[in-house]
């Protein structure tokens, strides 16, 4: 699992993983490119494994997205699960991970791709936004759309309480999409993926 900040996502993972006989998931390292942030913590307390892997050490994407990979690979994981990474990693990723890299993103992708979802949504003005769960290929939350839930925006909503209402949603979603995957229901066809 990637993150870089507070990982309630995470914690969402690991609660489900732990909580849950039947989950098919394990979470074998927390990996982060802020060290001391909260999800590093997260995962400490869960007695998970956790490694960093700073940017300023690397001289281009390609060479912190091949640590990265390296990281995982040595951590015996077959798959990647993004949560708040702040980081895009290079292609390679993708060519060493197929159809293995989940990230979720605080929008109904494509509307507001990028950092700044939520804000952007609010000055936007529009009355729904969500959470979409979706695979990750060459391009910025982009990849095939595994799950989608809307989420409305209130009259008086600021960023801290629409985002509020969406992690809300977060987590409950991202457990049941991983869950799934793990299970293998999850089936690329293209742009689409195929629940079964
Ligand atoms: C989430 O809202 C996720 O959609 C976005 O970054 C945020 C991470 O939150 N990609 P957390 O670190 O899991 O609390």
């Amino acid at each position: 699992m990637l993150a870089s900040g507070s990982g309630s996502n995470l914690q969402a993972l690991l609660d489900a993983s732990t909580g849950s006989p039947d989950f098919g998931a394990e979470i074998v390292l927390v990996l982060s490119d802020v060290p001391g942030c909260k999800a590093l913590a997260r995962a400490e307390d869960a007695g998970v494994a956790t490694a960093v892997v700073a940017w300023s050490d690397h001289p281009d994407r390609e060479s912190f997205t091949n640590e990265v990979c390296d990281r995982v690979e040595q951590a015996g994981a077959s798959s990647i699960v993004l949560a708040g990474f702040m980081r895009i990693l290079s292609p390679e990723a993708i060519r060493r991970f197929p159809g293995r890299i989940l990230n979720i993103h605080p929008s109904l992708l494509p509307a507001f791709p990028g950092a700044h979802a939520v804000p952007e949504a609010l000055s936007y003005g529009v009355k729904l936004t969500g959470v979409t769960v979706h695979f990750v290929d060459e391009k910025v939350d982009h990849g095939p759309i595994v799950l989608q839930e809307e989420v409305p925006v209130m009259a008086d909503d600021d960023e801290a309480t629409l985002h509020s209402r969406i992690q809300d949603v977060e987590h409950r979603v991202y457990p049941e999409v991983v869950k799934a995957f793990a299970a293998g229901r999850l089936h690329i066809d293209g742009r689409k993926v195929v629940w079964t």
